[in-house]
């Protein structure tokens, strides 16, 4: 029996915290749907490149572009997580991959936005790199935890200011492949 994650009904416990469903995985994909058509149609005549944050944007991203039927381009940026931590740090960490950013249409694949420090970085350096365009898709964004002006542009779905885990999110690399998303509990 694995002891740090276990389930119990509904509930979900990871290294001893107790999760609970907050949205559910088929609601995410009828969204994420939503979202491809969107691009898809906006993207007509262009080839949007889309850059996912990983690692948590991963399974989002996926799922986002594979119901995209125009052509794409596909890049990825590690950026830093929260580690063992339930909060942001403050400090961002990311390096941009070594490709031709000039004048492509940029899609940003973000998992969440907490306080938006890190996608505003990310948005900043890409700038500098002379793209067309620059747009973020992100699955959760938290509005009350914004520490600064983010314009999401796919958005997926507005949360409480809680900690959660699962469809690619995770505490302590533990509850990323959870189907469903599951919020801290208060008890
Ligand atoms: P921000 O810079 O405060 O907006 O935080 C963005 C990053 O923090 C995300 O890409 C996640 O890696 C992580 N993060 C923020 N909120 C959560 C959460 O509720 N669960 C898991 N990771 C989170």
């Amino acid at each position: 029996m694995n002891d740090k994650i276990q389930f119990r009904e509904d509930e979900v416990y990871i290294l001893g915290r107790k999760f609970v469903p907050l949205i559910n995985g088929e609601k995410i994909r009828r969204r994420i749907v939503e979202l491809s058509k969107c691009i898809e149609n906006d993207y007509r005549d262009k080839i949007p490149l889309f850059l996912i944050v990983l690692r948590g944007a991963i399974f989002f991203g996926v799922e986002l572009i594979k119901n995209i039927s125009i052509p794409v381009n596909l890049e990825t940026i590690r950026a830093k997580s929260y580690g063992q931590e339930m909060q942001s740090s403050g400090k961002v960490d990311f390096e941009l991959p070594n490709c031709n950013f000039e004048g492509k249409d940029i899609i940003v694949i973000e998992d969440i936005i907490d306080t938006g420090l890190t996608i505003n970085e990310i948005i900043t350096a890409l700038r500098r790199k002379n793209p067309n365009s620059i747009e973020i898709a992100c699955l959760l964004l938290k509005p009350e935890s914004l520490k600064t002006d983010v314009n999401v542009k796919y958005l997926g779905f507005e949360i409480p200011s809680k900690f959660v885990v699962g469809y690619g999110l995770d505490f302590a690399e533990f509850g990323r492949n959870l189907q469903d998303i599951f919020v801290l509990s208060e008890e």
